[in-house]
């Protein structure tokens, strides 16, 4: 029995990167899936291929995820297209100024806090009531390492992902009685659009200092996605599980 056999998961920005590998993994696993996206409806086609490929269904939903009214129509559509939604993979990368604190200005930090935690807050409010009603339900928030390690410029998008990460264990707390798990899953430098034009020096001294000697592939964040999302973890709940190798360990 595949591990997502009869599950409905939305992927939040389930076109590039770490969302678009999920959203194939999860189909692998056996799971129906929506494929949330921004702006690269194309990428997102090429992610449904893959996904009917491998026999599963699912439904490409552009929304702006910072947009309450797109992530209730986001969530509308994905229940009147499966009837069911029982995992949410809380994943769009919300863009952030990358400055130093003293370079920035109250509206460029606010306005990547009030993004992330705006999709994080809409989107769990809207699915926890399908979740409720099928009597269980798995939320994954993908925070980073630089919610606990800060590194010079990325102050906003670190502050922003440690409020995710706190956020979790509320609601891990509140939803496990009515058995919705809720984890975090932390990820260090992973090569995607998102990175892959940063120095290629600082990538080489990331990588030499990984215990695995390698930088994470998106497939890596899946993969542990995955592990938390399947049928087979019925316990571990509130967690912040780091996805970097090895590189902290703290
Ligand atoms: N890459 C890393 O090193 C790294 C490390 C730690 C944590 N993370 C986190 O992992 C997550 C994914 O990052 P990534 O590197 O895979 O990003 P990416 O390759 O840049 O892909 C970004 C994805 O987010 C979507 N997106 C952006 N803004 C959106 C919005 N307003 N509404 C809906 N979707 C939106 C994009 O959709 P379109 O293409 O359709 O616009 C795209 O599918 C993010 O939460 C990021 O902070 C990444």
């Amino acid at each position: 029995m595949q591990p997502l056999h009869n599950k409905v998961a939305i992927v939040t920005g389930g076109s590039r990167g770490i969302g678009a590998a999920t959203a194939i993994l999860l189909a692998k696993a056996g799971a129906d899936i929506v494929i949330n996206y921004y702006s690269s409806e194309k990428d997102a086609l090429n992610v449904l291929a893959e996904v009917e490929a491998l026999g599963r269904k699912g439904k490409i939903i552009q929304a702006d995820v910072r947009n309450t009214e797109d992530v209730k129509k986001l969530v509308n559509q994905s229940f009147s297209e499966f009837g069911k939604i029982g995992i949410l993979i809380n994943n769009a990368n919300i863009h952030f100024a990358f400055k130093s604190f003293m370079e920035m200005n109250w509206e460029e930090f606010s306005y990547k806090l009030n993004n992330e935690m705006s999709a994080a807050f809409h989107l769990c409010q809207e699915v926890v009531p399908h979740m409720e009603k099928q009597g269980e339900g798995k939320i994954v928030l993908i925070s980073s390492g630089l919610s606990r390690t800060p590194s010079q410029g990325f102050i906003a998008h670190g502050t922003a992902k440690a409020a995710v990460s706190t956020f979790a264990k509320y609601l891990a707390q509140e939803l496990g009685p009515k058995n919705i798990i809720t984890n975090v899953i932390s990820p260090g430098l992973v090569i995607t659009d998102a990175t892959k034009d940063q120095p290629s020096e600082s990538h080489e001294m990331l990588r030499s200092l990984t215990p695995l000697q390698r930088l994470a592939k998106p497939e890596d964040v899946a993969g542990a996605i995955l592990g938390l999302v399947a049928d087979w973890n019925k316990h571990i709940n509130g967690a912040y599980i780091p996805v970097n190798g090895g590189m902290d360990m703290s």
